[in-house]
């Protein structure tokens, strides 16, 4: 029986959770997601009991519609001229691809860190990406690495802001439009963020947005583009209505093109959500920066930079660097269950790897005369450190916490630290 004394004895010097001592955090209620109450049923109901379900086939009708309304609500908050509503994030950035004439065997140049989409949407034109490294500190693609990755058939750059922190909009416009390249701002994951006191999605040629579930503003699913051009919007509006023109009939087609709108139901759950995430824009806004003072007073912890060019963040994830060595060499995926045990909410790794190390585009057969995109040979070394081994993130939701709960979160990262020798 030694061996059920030594056991005992390892218990009772265990102050990690996740080995059997007591966590940091037992009573912490995560912000249900999405917020929601009588409001949003009754903009529900007064749309389901019009009957008028999807947004209207004629221009009069469509701009009355709650879709219409939150388009124009929409643009006016993150500074653009124009907005479509559609049905995803995904369809956004395709549209935004298409409607700046990227087309088959063109070039896009990615960041190598993001979600899927913002690499795999130019695939369903026939046009292929080219992945270029990110910012070690920001997590941003790197502006340094993009005029080296253009080439004659480079169409278009398309970045994202990856968590909802904004790209360089001082130096990637300048370089797009040195090169005469279309700029699309991938901007699913930053509603409510500013460079400068401009909204993104409102430098290039077009910001496309998510309203999946997840994202902090949602209607299940849904999606919109903003612009500042009247033609990128009209090209947009007939990608995502069949090919239809605006002011012509309702059967005259123009484009090949598919039934990408947004439902008139969705556009109302929007409009009910709006002032709700407005208020919680400027929560996170506040939480975010004590969270960046409390955690990046612990070594090894370091969150993105702030930035006076940024005057406002929108979240997706709130993003974080886990340096293993400062935790004496406790692997990142260890040191977030370890987290999770100590009663963290929300903790991940972001996506967790680079996006040309999936098997979409590890196993693609690309001519061989595009020597950028011969993926299997692509190195984008950061993208793949922070990917595999240092990003952390807390759900956007985090952040709507209370400070008193926030500082929990910190003294839980602490607690491993000075206690990562029990995981070794
Ligand atoms: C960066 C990015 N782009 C595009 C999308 C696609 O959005 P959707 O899920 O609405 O199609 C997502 C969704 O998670 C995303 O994170």
């Amino acid at each position: 029986m030694a061996d059920g004394v030594n056991v005992r004895r390892e218990d009772t010097m265990t102050k990690l959770a996740i080995n059997g001592g007591s966590p940091v955090i037992t009573d912490l209620r995560m912000p249900r997601w999405p917020e929601f109450d009588e409001s949003d049923e009754r903009a529900l109901l007064e749309v389901f009991r019009s009957g008028q379900w999807w947004r209207g086939g004629t221009v009069e009708a469509q701009e009355k519609s709650a879709v219409g309304f939150f388009e124009r609500r929409f643009a006016a908050y993150h500074n653009a001229d124009y907005a479509l509503a559609v049905n995803s994030g995904t369809t956004a950035v395709e549209i935004a691809l298409r409607a700046v004439g990227v087309g088959h065997g063109d070039e896009v140049i990615v960041p190598d860190l993001s979600f899927v989409v913002t690499a795999s949407a130019c695939l369903t034109m026939g046009a292929y990406p080219v992945f270029v490294d990110v910012d070690p500190r920001t997590g941003q693609i790197d502006p340094d690495a993009i005029e080296p990755a253009i080439g004659p058939r480079t169409k278009a750059i398309c970045l994202v802001h990856f968590g909802g922190y904004p790209a360089d909009m001082d130096r990637i416009p300048e370089i797009a439009k040195k090169h005469n390249l279309a700029l699309i701002e991938d901007s699913a994951h930053a509603h409510g963020s500013q460079w400068r006191g401009r909204g993104v999605g409102t430098f290039g040629d077009f910001g496309t947005f998510s309203f999946q579930q997840f994202k902090s503003l949602t209607a299940g699913e849904g999606g919109i583009l903003t612009t500042n051009t009247l033609d990128r919007w009209r090209a947009a509006y007939s990608y995502h209505n069949l090919g239809r023109l605006e002011h012509k009939g309702q059967y005259e087609f123009y484009l090949v093109s598919s039934n990408l709108r947004l439902t008139d139901l969705q556009g109302a759950l929007l409009n009910s959500q709006f002032p709700r995430f407005e208020k919680q824009v400027e929560r996170r806004n506040v939480a975010y920066k004590r969270l960046d003072a409390k955690l990046g007073a612990i070594p090894g912890i370091e969150p993105q930079p702030e930035d006076e060019r940024i005057t406002r963040r929108g979240f997706y994830y709130y993003i974080y660097r886990y340096d293993s060595e400062a935790f004496k060499g406790l692997p990142r995926e260890r040191f977030l269950e370890a987290l999770k045990a100590e009663g963290v909410p929300g903790a991940g790794r972001g996506y967790g790897s680079a996006l040309h190390t999936y098997p979409l585009f590890q196993e693609m057969e690309v001519p061989s005369d595009r020597s950028n995109c011969q993926y299997k040979y692509v190195s984008c070394p950061v993208a793949e450190r922070l990917a595999a081994q240092e990003i952390c993130t807390l759900a956007h939701q985090v952040l709507l916490l209370d400070d008193a709960q926030l500082d929990r979160i910190a003294e839980a990262v602490a607690k491993i630290r000075e206690n990562a020798d029990e995981l070794l």
